[in-house]
């Protein structure tokens, strides 16, 4: 046990190196290479069949490595059975049993991870709270619609309480107001030191992840933090000033060495960091201002062109 606590302080809780699938032809993980560190919400993203599902089936070793190195809560990926109880997979496809109630499938998976009769209770109780299931645990998993469905499949993924929390796709069909729920709840997970690894289709939900990894044809186009990605792809924030006098502030910004635009008689400065904003309002007296984020999408598109 005191050798799994240094690995935890050493090495991220997933590493792939050089890692390498393919299917007939077609290389569908070429070369990947990330370190997902302990303890974030890390998010997976990128246009269809660029790997995404791939990568994650590999980390549970449901198919086999052509090359490459993978290592998984500090052991290498050939001896993920050993610790599959520290590990929740979440696929993308249907993986419930139709004819079970709710409440039965997820005590099937309950006793599957071998949770005690009162664990089990207040466990059901807590997630089908969580995932706004309370009142429908009667129901067949079978007749629920997309978006509840989805939510069963997280709860039961949820179950066994994993140290690493693999989610293909989790919140399709899921509506905004819950899905608000469950990343207010991985934010919990992760504060508990859990580590989640999500893919999804939505940039908003990227930008909640402390990292992202955007994938391309099977390896990672761009990866960091969204603030390192957006820098990245040389996006920064703008600040647009409403000023009394914007020709003469520009210069006088300029001057000061600030990279300036003036749009329609609005001066837009771009900010190395949000720290300058204090420095620029030191400068000038603006009559209004506004603050214009780059986004996370603009940055994958420029860095797609780019690569
Ligand atoms: N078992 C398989 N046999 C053959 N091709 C596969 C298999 N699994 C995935 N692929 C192919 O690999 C590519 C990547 O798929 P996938 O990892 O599912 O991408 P994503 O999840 O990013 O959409 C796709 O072109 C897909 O058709
Ligand atoms: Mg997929």
């Amino acid at each position: 046990m005191a050798g799994r606590g240094m690995a935890r302080e050493i090495e991220p809780a997933i590493s792939a190196r050089g890692v390498i699938k393919s299917f007939g032809r077609q290389r569908v993980l070429d070369s990947l290479t990330v370190d997902i560190p302990y303890g974030v919400t890390y998010c997976l993203l990128g246009p269809n069949g660029s790997g995404k599902t791939t990568f994650i089936r590999a980390i549970v070793r449901l198919l086999h490595l052509d090359g490459g190195e993978m290592s998984v809560l500090g052991r290498p990926v050939s001896e993920v059975d050993e610790i599959y109880s520290q590990i929740g997979y979440m696929t993308q496809h249907k993986a419930l049993y139709p004819d079970l109630t709710v409440q039965e499938n997820m005590e099937f998976y309950a006793g599957l991870y071998g949770l005690k009769k009162q664990q089990r209770v207040a466990r059901l109780e807590e997630l089908l709270e969580m995932v706004d299931l309370s009142e429908h645990s009667g129901r067949l998993a079978g007749a629920l619609s997309g978006g509840m469905y989805q939510r069963l499949s997280l709860a039961c993924t949820l179950i066994h309480e994993p140290e690493l929390l693999l989610l293909d796709e989790p919140t399709v069909g899921v509506d905004p107001r819950l899905r608000q729920t469950f990343w207010e709840y991985f934010g919990r997970l992760t504060q508990e030191g859990k580590t989640v690894l999500i893919t999804t289709h939505l940039m908003d939900e990227a930008e909640k992840c402390q990292r992202v990894g955007y994938m391309r044809a099977g390896r990672m186009a761009a990866e960091g933090t969204p603030e390192e990605i957006l820098r990245q792809a040389g996006l920064r924030p703008i600040l647009k000033l409403w000023l009394a006098e914007p020709e003469r502030d520009a210069v006088l910004l300029r001057a000061e060495g600030y990279e300036i635009d003036v749009v329609g008689g609005v001066v837009q400065v771009r900010l190395e960091s949000h720290a300058r904003i204090k420095e620029v309002l030191a400068a000038v007296s603006p009559l209004d201002m506004r603050l214009a984020e780059p986004k996370l999408e603009e940055a994958f598109l420029r860095l797609s062109e780019a690569a």
